[in-house]
């Protein structure tokens, strides 16, 4: 059954078809034309209006439009969804062959090189690492070590204090009394003890109010400063390269007698002398053998033993060995600085 006026709205529909690229626009077609306001729906719903002949024609010629339309309709929209669907595939389709991303791997901070270099280096040479308190008696700190009342090192300036007697460690030596006083008189001592150390410093390029050191303590029957000078000798070649050179200086501890700085030769210009060292030698750390009151201190008779001890500094090794001129860059934990060490 067909009729002029159903067959134009027909035709009409089926040319939105036509012209409908998605399903979001075939929807809206179906809307415009079978929806609750659309055109057919609404012919179907006027049929009352027309006269009586016309009602049976128009009536089946809509019905069958509508029907069509949506025949028509649900064939298209099953085509458009798939071809969506495919497409939306294609967009998400993982390429499995392309690199990965590699996480960035974090570098181990040159302070922490520099100590497990040195722990593994005296660790070879038998000595194993002993620990202490930060958090000091003056006892320890100072008193046993043969440090007299009056020394500068005690000074308001240099100490932070937390009591009249306790104290924030100013260097790792008072972990030589507590060791050997641990050790009840038996021989023989090897031990080095790396940790933080604490002194009233204002921050500049070569002061830090916390910083690093390493002691290092033998204790056994007669062992002399020549044991000391083969050990420290190995340490330098280990640390610093097979050609470099060490040289001892007199100088002045009050926890050892006699005393010693040591200086290694300087292995930026070879010793002919530079910025970094001026004459030639770089000064790396302190020594001495041990002075007979510290060890009677730490429970030892000083005509049965014989002991030597080192303190040095793990900030001032690391400036050295990687040319840092500023010490505070080992403080600031800055990404671009601490990642030239992965
Ligand atoms: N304790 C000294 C300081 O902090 C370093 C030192 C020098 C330690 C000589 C020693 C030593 O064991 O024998 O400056």
């Amino acid at each position: 059954m067909t009729h002029p006026r159903v067959d134009a709205l027909a035709g009409e529909a089926r040319g939105a078809v036509e012209a409908a690229g998605s399903s979001a626009d075939l929807e809206a077609v179906r809307v415009r034309y079978l929806g609750r306001q659309g055109a057919i729906t609404q012919l179907l719903r006027s049929l009352g209006t027309l006269p009586a002949e016309e009602r049976p024609v128009v009536g089946a010629a809509a019905n069958e439009a509508k029907r069509e339309l949506e025949a028509l309709l649900d064939a298209r929209l099953a085509d458009a969804l798939a071809r969506e669907k495919s497409a939306q595939r294609a967009r998400d389709r993982l390429d499995l062959t392309l690199p990965g991303r590699r996480p960035p791997l974090g570098a181990v901070h040159p302070l922490t090189r520099v100590h497990d270099e040195i722990v593994s280096i005296f660790g070879g040479l038998g000595f194993s690492v002993a620990e202490g308190p930060e958090i000091e008696t003056d006892f320890y700190n100072f008193e046993a070590l043969n440090i007299p009342r009056d020394h500068p090192a005690r000074d308001m300036q240099d100490t932070f204090y937390l009591s009249d007697d306790t104290l924030l460690r100013t260097h790792t030596s008072p972990v030589q009394i507590r060791t050997m006083r641990a050790a009840a008189g038996r021989t023989p001592v090897k031990i080095i003890v790396p940790g933080r150390v604490f002194r009233r410093d204002v921050p500049d390029a070569s002061h830090s109010p916390v910083f690093h050191q390493v002691e290092g303590l033998a204790v056994d029957r007669h062992i002399t400063m020549g044991d000391l000078k083969g050990t420290l000798e190995l340490f330098a070649r280990e640390m610093f390269g097979p050609k470099s050179r060490i040289r001892f200086r007199p100088s002045f501890f009050p926890f050892t007698e006699p005393s010693a700085e040591v200086d290694v030769l300087c292995f930026m210009c070879g010793g002919a002398g530079c910025r970094a060292c001026k004459d030639g030698w770089l000064e790396i750390l302190g020594s001495g053998m041990v002075h007979p009151k510290v060890l009677r201190n730490g429970g030892y008779d000083p005509e049965e033993v014989t002991g030597w001890a080192f303190g040095m500094g793990i900030d001032r090794i690391a400036m050295l060995k990687y040319g840092v001129d500023d010490l505070r860059l080992f403080f600031d934990n800055d990404l671009r600085f601490l990642r030239q060490f992965s």
